[in-house]
């Protein structure tokens, strides 16, 4: 996900706070640049598989996406939008340049309780040159699966909820532009004609 949602920084930095005792906060990550597959490429039509086994090569991948995702700037990031179809997302809502990075990571994600809509102004990394408004749950309780091999149960709500419940979609190959309606989808593949034809 993109970072231009119109969700108040100060709301996401509250629950960007919530996940300290998941996420550590570090300086830096290291890892290496990952293409970021766009739409209409077929991976990110897939389900990713869910992960049996917390390994080294997983380790590896998200230490790749996290670092695709501060790279791009984006928020979040899915397997899928690298070309894996490992069901694993990873986020961090980082407000500002200046504050410590606090990557977090998710394995077999798994949306189990939703409360209330919001919607909001979503972009994503992988959908190019494009924001919509999109309808989501307002709260949402996540469980999953930490890289420490520990299980997680996150409450969001505000930038978070949203942002779990764009990267969990990615995981079920769904994109933010499947929830817009017909018209406005109609008018972002001919604008992306265009795009991509000018290329
Ligand atoms: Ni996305």
């Amino acid at each position: 996900m993109r970072t231009n949602a119109t969700v108040s920084w100060h709301d996401a930095r509250i629950e960007r706070d919530k996940l300290g005792a998941h996420c550590k906060q570090i300086m830096n990550v290291n890892g290496e640049k990952l293409k970021i597959f766009t739409y209409p490429a077929p991976v990110l039509r897939q389900k990713a598989k869910i992960i049996t086994n917390i390994n080294g090569d997983l380790k590896k991948l998200t230490d790749n996406m996290l670092f695709t995702m501060y790279s791009a700037p984006g928020i979040g990031l899915a397997a899928n939008q690298v070309g894996s179809l490992d069901r694993v997302i990873v986020f961090d809502l980082k407000p500002d340049e200046k504050e410590m990075k606090k990557p977090c990571v998710l394995i077999n994600p798994e949306i189990v309780e939703r409360e209330g809509t919001t919607k909001s102004e979503e972009a994503c990394l992988s959908v190019i040159d494009y924001s919509a408004e999109v309808k989501r749950s307002a709260k949402v309780l996540v469980r999953g699966i930490g890289i420490d091999e520990k299980p997680l149960e996150i409450e969001a709500e505000g930038l978070l909820a949203i942002c779990l419940q764009h990267e969990i979609d990615h995981l079920n190959g769904i994109l933010f532009i499947d929830h817009i309606s017909s018209l406005k989808r109609a008018m972002y593949k001919k604008k992306l004609k265009k795009i991509l034809n000018k290329e």
